[in-house]
């Protein structure tokens, strides 16, 4: 048994320590926004934060969470999130959305950093995310629109 801070709720896994976090996610909470693509950490489907970090999921034994804060694309509502995903509509980013729930996250850690991303910063911070839609390009629009809507 682990104890997790999952979406700002302190919650209980059964599953052994050894489990990677996105199988408790899917499984145990049904938190199936955090998507399965590979499972070796190469997709970057099962993104998360941990405290304010984009880490892939698959990738993140319960066991190495310790007092970190999980947040899956269910709990994402911080300001910029909710930027983003104004921007991510305003955009029309989302194709078949697979990889959706991931790039949003991965956009928020990238806020959480750079306020005012570059077009480098924001190709470091997203090239860890696969997307066979091709969808990068309004990704990047959509992430300097949430940006300059944000503010100074
Ligand atoms: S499913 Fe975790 S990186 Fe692909
Ligand atoms: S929107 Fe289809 S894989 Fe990214």
């Amino acid at each position: 048994m682990v104890s997790v801070s999952i979406n700002g709720r302190n919650v209980v896994l059964h599953s052994p320590a050894d489990t990677p976090l996105l199988w408790a996610l899917r499984c145990e909470h049904q938190l199936t926004g955090t998507k399965f693509g590979c499972g070796i950490g190469v997709c970057g489907a099962c993104t998360v934060l941990l405290d304010n970090v984009a880490k892939p999921a698959c990738q993140t034994a319960l066991s190495a969470i310790g007092q970190a804060h999980v947040v899956t694309i269910e709990g994402l509502d911080s300001a910029e999130a909710r930027a983003l995903k104004k921007a991510w509509l305003e955009y029309d980013v989302v194709q078949c959305g697979y990889c959706q729930s991931a790039q949003l996250i991965a956009a928020t850690a990238l806020l959480y950093r750079h306020r005012h991303p570059t077009d480098a910063d924001i190709d470091d911070a997203m090239k860890e995310i696969a997307c066979r839609c091709g969808t990068f390009p309004r990704i990047r629009k959509a992430i300097h629109a949430a940006a300059q809507s944000l503010g100074p």
